[in-house]
Parts: C-alpha cells; structure tokens; sequence
C-alpha cells in the first residue's frame, strides 16, 4: 500500500525506516531521503509509525 502519494513511499519502507529508528513522519521521510509535501499523509503515517512500534 503507498502511504505517501507524493514521495511514492510504500508501508514497507515506512516500516522500515521506523525499524532504523524513525518515530514521527518528518524523521521517517527523512531517512528515505524525502520530506512531507502536501502533508495530507502524515496523520495516517503517524499511526502507521505507532501501530509498527507497538508491534516491535
Ligand atoms: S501524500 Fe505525503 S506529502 Fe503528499
């Protein structure tokens, strides 16, 4: 499933980059080499980001 429309970022990168230590969206985006841009993403990858820390 694609989390980020503008920057193309998939749930497995997500949870990726949660697994090397990301916790909010702006510090995930970041080790993917990309940033928010419109931002409509962000509540939904916030609970992604939860939800895989929960689970790690
Ligand atoms: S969908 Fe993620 S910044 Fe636009």
């Amino acid at each position: 499933m694609v989390v980020c429309v503008c920057n193309a970022i998939r749930e497995k990168d997500l949870k990726e980059a949660v697994r090397s230590g990301a916790d909010t969206p702006c510090s995930a985006y970041a080790r993917l080499g990309r940033r928010p841009k419109c931002g409509q993403c962000v509540p939904f990858a916030r609970t992604l980001i939860a939800a895989e820390r929960a689970s790690a």
